[in-house]
């Protein structure tokens, strides 16, 4: 039976059967009723009850499989509305093709589901998580105004730093949903770059330079290493811009104090190796995979100190991503981290 494959087939053997049983019992009641028996007559009639079963069998066969198949086609396939009818061969597998149509279709949709529910996490982890960073300067702002409100405002020692404190976490909660509103924006493909030519060398001084404060404070030296006197890129300028900032801002924040932020530039061919380094802290290995993951932060508390809220990394990422460029990191705890990622020489 297992070699049975098409209707066809099937058709036949089955009347091939019939017509046989037809001689069988044929011969068999004339042996029984003394009968001359007419061994053309018997061939010819067997023959034709032969191809007339083949035919009304094969016109059955095709009508309920054609009937049942096309059903099962079309509920496997409601999202391609406008795909046309099937005609089914009964001189093919019919049924085997269906067979492995429906296993196809059952693994794409529990890929789907699958997708679905990781999804879901990912949305609820990630709704947890906004909640989080945002109550966290709500409630300090709600604490500084209340303050003011009974009585603080007339208090001179503490109106002015209150109210900038309020103001401080005003910043934070600005800083949060414009980068959310980045982010979303990237993902939901609404950005669009901007891409031009781009002088990476004065492009990365400049970031730099604008950190002196900053660095100062913390007693970062800031140095650029370059292969080239000048050298163009093709890129996003605000876009690559604001990957540079978040990567040096992390390099002085997680660095060590006294310690060194490193923006090197290398020459890869049709490519420009851009490099942001620090001397500090190091992240150990189980946290490099999930790093640039939104709200992902290694030591939560010092992250938090230093006014972050994990989101710099997953934005970074999805700049160098929309550039069609893969960003990386390499880190030994206690010495430091690299980030890099490449871009495309104009
Ligand atoms: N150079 C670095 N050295 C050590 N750890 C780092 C470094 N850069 C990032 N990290 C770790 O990765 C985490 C994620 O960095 P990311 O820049 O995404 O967020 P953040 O700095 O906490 O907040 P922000 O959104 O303000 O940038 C940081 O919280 C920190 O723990
Ligand atoms: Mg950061």
């Amino acid at each position: 039976m297992k070699k049975l494959k098409t209707p066809k087939q099937f058709a036949v053997v089955v009347t091939l059967v019939l017509s046989v049983l037809f001689v069988v019992i044929s011969l068999l009641l004339n042996f029984f009723f003394n009968e001359e028996v007419n061994l053309i007559n018997l061939l010819i009639v067997a023959i034709a009850f032969f191809v007339i079963s083949y035919f009304i069998l094969l016109a059955f066969l095709e009508r309920l499989i054609t009937s049942k198949i096309r059903l099962l086609y079309r509920v496997i396939h409601t999202n391609e509305p406008n795909k046309k009818e099937r005609e089914f061969s009964m001189s093919k597998d019919v049924l085997g093709e269906a067979e492995r149509e429906v296993m196809k279709w059952g693994q794409k949709k529990s890929k789907e589901i699958e997708r679905l529910k990781e999804q879901e996490q990912f949305r609820r982890e990630f709704l947890g998580n906004l909640a989080h960073e945002l109550k966290t300067p709500i409630f300090s702002i709600q604490g500084y105004i209340l303050t003011l409100l009974e009585g603080g405002l007339e208090d001179e020692k503490i109106n002015l730093t209150f109210l900038e404190r309020a103001n401080k976490g005003v910043d934070r909660i600005t800083k949060v949903v414009e980068d959310l509103d980045l982010i979303t924006e990237i993902e939901s493909g609404r950005l669009v770059l901007n891409q031009k030519i781009t002088n990476i060398v004065s492009l990365s001084k400049d970031v730099l330079d604008s950190f002196e404060i900053k660095a100062k404070k913390r007693k970062v030296s800031l140095k650029l290493t370059t292969e080239f006197e000048q050298q163009n890129v093709f890129c996003d300028k605000d876009k690559i811009e604001q990957v540079l900032i978040n990567l040096i801002n992390n390099s002085i924040n997680y660095g060590s104090e006294n310690g060194l932020t490193e923006v090197r530039l290398f020459d890869a061919e049709d490519h420009v190796l851009i490099e942001v380094s620090d001397d500090g802290l190091g992240i150990a290995s189980e946290h490099l995979q999930r790093l640039f993951e939104r709200f992902y932060r290694v030591d939560k508390s010092r992250a938090r100190h230093e006014g972050g809220t994990g989101l710099g990394l997953s934005i970074a990422k999805h700049i160098i991503e929309a550039h069609k460029q893969s960003i990386n990191v390499r880190s030994e705890v206690g010495k430091g981290s690299v980030f890099y990622f490449y871009l495309k020489k104009a």
